[in-house]
């Protein structure tokens, strides 16, 4: 008999979905060792974001074939080793997307009239009319975050209410601004600006704490900031001293760095002119049947045999292709990241073209791969390989493909990405050599032959004497390790480009001092 565990409260359509197919059994609330004991009787996990699936609990769960999170964030599953099982994870990445989208505006609206400060008092025994005079959003300048989903559903909302909506987003064309006459900004000037700030983007390494003291400082101090996106982009403790010092006018959270608040949070030390719900986003009547529904028909169907329409961790291919094409698929994400670095920003077309043997192998998987790299940096965890084209036909992103199976320059075959953006033209080759190791080939169209690592540093500069040792130099003095170094060069005394593969992350602080060497034209630090 065919097992579904359901761990977490879901809406009883989702759960009527899946008793068409398999036995279901409600047990929320249970502790980890209690569903570590169990596990291993499934076929088929669903949850919210209560139950932690650890690699512990994965290892248990020795029948389980997929693992359905009614909602967008797995956050609180540890994806990669559910990959290496072989278990699929489902989500729904558009299920809440407006019941998110209203909650902000409904903080948003709560912050400009006070409204739980003024309803507090008032069940208090008191008729308050002075103390709560609020301000108007009409008019006001709203700075959105993230314009993705969510972002876009407030920025349409707030233009429709008379707002001024400016937004940063680094991975948003331009044409998507403008059709929805929204301004792109940069972030500090967004900052500076904004009447109401809105945050709708993931958090990544980049954007932890992104909302800093120094970042708060630079408000107007009747500004307010709202954060329905997920905890830990703001710093807990910087906000609640600029909301209770007055730096600021008032915030927003619904998401915390850690969940549930702790009870000495400084937050809850706040008196006025702060909101806090508990990570109510998605929970609305609507949004958790439309999640329920979206992951039951998902579980249902992979239960079944058939395909599911929004897995994060694996393509549409059968095992056996995925076996065969791994290191390819690696090596098309890895170039996919690493362009997306160079570029800087946004990308208007990304070229895929696969040379000599590379021709031989199903394009769809690796131009999905390529994508899914290029977009990582922008989407994190959310993105993936179901999701990849349409996040990237959402964000304008022209793909083309060319297959040149005359090319004969390795073995194996190349892969060349190139991109073109609003910050200029790159491009990228790589190689899966026989023992499956991935090289870069080329960077903006210079030879290398380099093993992509976890940090790197390219530039781009004049080949001339001591450049070399002076960037050796300046990293040294940073403690930065280097590993190796490569220098590609068309002519001698030309332009050329230098990558290194680093053993530490190059601090932000650094970059202007590589850029100030003599001869460097471009750096780029690269995480992969
Ligand atoms: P999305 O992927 O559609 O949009 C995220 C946007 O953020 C993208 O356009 C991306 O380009 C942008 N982005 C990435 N890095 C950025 C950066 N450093 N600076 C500025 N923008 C950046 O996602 P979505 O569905 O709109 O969700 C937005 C956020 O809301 C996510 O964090 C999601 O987990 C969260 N969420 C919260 C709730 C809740 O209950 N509070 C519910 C649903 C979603
Ligand atoms: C999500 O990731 O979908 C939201 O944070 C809401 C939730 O499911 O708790």
């Amino acid at each position: 008999m065919t097992k579904v565990l359901v761990s977490d409260p879901i809406d009883q359509t989702g759960i009527d979905i899946l008793s068409q197919v398999a036995q279901v059994d409600v047990r929320t609330g249970l502790p980890p060792a209690e569903l570590k004991a169990i596990i291993g009787d499934y076929d088929a996990l669903m949850i919210r974001s209560g139950t932690q699936v650890t690699a512990d609990i994965i290892e248990a769960a020795t029948k389980l074939r997929i693992i359905g999170r009614a909602g967008v964030g797995v956050d609180n599953v540890d994806v990669p080793a559910a990959t290496k099982r072989g278990v699929i994870v489902v989500n729904s990445p558009e299920g809440n997307t407006i019941a998110a989208a209203e909650h902000a505006l409904a903080l948003m609206l709560s912050l400009s009239r006070h409204v739980p400060h003024a309803h507090a008092s008032t069940m208090a025994g008191g008729w308050d009319r002075k103390t709560y005079v609020g301000n108007e959003l009409y008019k006001k300048k709203l700075g959105v975050v993230g314009l993705g989903k969510i972002g876009s559903h407030v920025a349409r909302v707030a233009k429709a209410m008379g707002m001024d909506v400016m937004a940063y987003d680094p991975f948003i064309s331009v044409e998507r601004a403008q059709q929805l006459q929204v301004r792109l900004m940069a972030l500090p000037a967004l900052f500076a600006e904004a009447d109401y700030v809105s945050l709708h983007l993931p958090r990544t390494p980049e954007t932890e704490n992104l909302v800093n003291a120094e970042l708060l400082a630079t408000m107007k101090p009747t500004a307010r900031i709202v954060n329905c996106a997920r905890g830990g982009i703001v710093d807990e403790a910087a906000l609640a001293e600029a909301v209770q010092n007055g730096v600021i006018g008032g915030a927003a959270l619904d998401v915390y760095a850690k969940e549930p608040l702790a009870a000495d949070s400084p937050l809850r030390g706040v008196a006025q002119r702060l909101i806090l719900t508990p990570h109510l986003g998605a929970s609305t009547e609507e949004a958790q049947e439309n999640v329920a529904v979206d992951v039951a028909e998902q579980i249902r169907d992979v239960l079944l045999g058939l395909p599911a329409r929004s897995a994060v961790n694996i393509p549409g291919l059968t095992p056996e292709v995925m076996e065969q094409l791994k290191p390819h698929l690696q090596l098309a994400e890895t170039l996919g990241l690493l362009l997306s670095q160079l570029a800087g920003g946004d990308v208007e077309q990304l070229e895929v073209r696969l040379q000599g043997e590379f021709a031989s192998h199903p394009s769809q998987p690796l131009v999905v791969a390529a994508l899914k790299g290029l977009l990582s940096a922008a989407l994190g965890d959310s993105i993936n390989y179901v999701n990849a084209t349409l996040e990237a036909k959402a964000r304008g992103i022209h793909v083309v493909e060319v297959k040149d199976d005359a090319s004969r320059d390795f073995a194996g075959g190349s892969l060349q990405l190139s991109s073109t953006g609003s910050k200029g033209n790159h491009s990228v080759t790589g190689a899966v050599f026989a023992d499956g190791d991935l090289r870069i080939t080329t960077i903006d169209e210079f030879p290398v032959n380099v093993t992509p690592s976890r940090h790197m540093l390219f530039t781009r500069h004049r080949d001339m004497p001591g450049i070399i040792g002076n960037l050796g130099t300046v990293l040294g003095e940073h403690n930065v390790n280097i590993a190796s170094m490569q220098v590609g060069r068309r002519i001698v005394r030309g332009d050329a480009v230098m990558v290194l593969s680093l053993d530490d992350p190059i601090p932000a602080s650094l970059l202007a001092t590589i850029h100030a060497i003599n001869g460097i034209q471009e750096s780029h630090p690269v995480t992969l």
